[in-house]
């Protein structure tokens, strides 16, 4: 308990899924939690529950950024953790399809806006909220960060650039004497609504294809929310006080080999 007792910490997409466990763990480890998303409703309830506060931001635009900014500077004077978690597919938008080859630019450029875009809104102002007295910015990527996704192109390449970033902040703190540290999550196959579009309303078609998706992960079952909101729990606290411009790869295994690795086939 307690592990990040009186921290301020902001929360995107934090409405539901990853961003809404990480919100309840932190509450309960004592922090004071700011809920941000766009769905204001869902958000507002959470933040009623927690004993936090909600704040409507879209992260993909800039003026929303500088008002939340605003109001928490007046609220609080300082932020001590950003958790940049908004993020989509582009599978439950209806941009289109998601491959190299057919892929529209407005699709493409859009996920970059909310994935990419909106992280690096996040952590240009939480470095100008926490360079006075430091802070932990974590930042929710994806293994499909780290291998290439032939059905999810500009999904795969904003987390990426996700991962990369997170490093250039990391360094580019630690360079001006910020005590600011900047990480990367990359979760996979974590059992969230983002995944609905995939696995479809019908129980018996969804939980064949879960039992599907578990198959082919080392672990045999897709993770859950609270999975991940332990790592963001450890690298917002000061128990990981001396990392920085790391990844933590929460992923049941999925990235720790492969499947056509060499193996012995038969005895004869
Ligand atoms: N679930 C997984 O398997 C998985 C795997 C790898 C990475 N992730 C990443 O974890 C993060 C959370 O995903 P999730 O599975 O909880 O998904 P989710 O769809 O359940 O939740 C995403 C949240 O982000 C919010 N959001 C979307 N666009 C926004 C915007 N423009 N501004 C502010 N908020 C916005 C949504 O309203 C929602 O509350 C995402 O960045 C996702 O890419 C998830």
């Amino acid at each position: 308990m307690n592990r990040i007792n009186n921290k301020i910490a902001l929360i995107t997409g934090g409405a539901r899924g990853i961003g809404a466990e990480i919100a309840r763990l932190f509450a309960q480890q004592g922090a004071k939690v700011i809920v941000s998303d766009i769905l204001d409703i869902e958000g507002k309830k959470l933040a009623q529950a927690i004993n936090g506060q909600y704040l409507h931001l879209n992260v993909a635009e800039e003026k929303e950024w500088q008002s939340c900014v605003n109001k928490l500077r007046s609220d609080y004077g300082q932020i001590d953790i950003l958790i940049n978690n908004a993020g989509i597919t582009g599978f439950n938008e209806n941009i289109g399809p998601q491959d190299p080859e057919n892929c529209s630019l407005d699709a493409w450029r859009s996920v970059h806006q909310i994935n990419l875009d909106g992280v690096f809104l996040g952590c240009k102002y939480a470095i100008d909220l926490m360079k006075e007295h430091g802070g932990s910015i974590v930042n929710i990527s994806s293994r499909s960060g780290m291998v290439g996704i032939p059905g999810a192109a500009a999904y795969a390449s904003s987390k990426a650039a996700v991962r990369n970033h997170s490093k250039t902040v990391a360094l580019y703190c630690a360079e001006q004497g910020y005590k600011i540290r900047c990480n990367s999550i990359h979760p996979g196959a974590i059992l969230t609504p983002m995944w609905d579009p995939m696995l479809g309303n019908d129980e018996t078609a969804r939980a064949q294809s879960i039992a599907m998706i578990a198959s082919a992960i080392p672990l045999g079952v897709m993770g859950e929310p609270l999975d991940v909101a332990y790592a963001a729990l450890y690298l917002a606290s000061d128990e990981s006080k001396y990392v920085t411009g790391t990844e933590l790869t929460i992923d049941g295994g999925i990235l720790a080999g492969s499947s056509a690795g060499p193996k012995k086939i038969s005895n004869s």
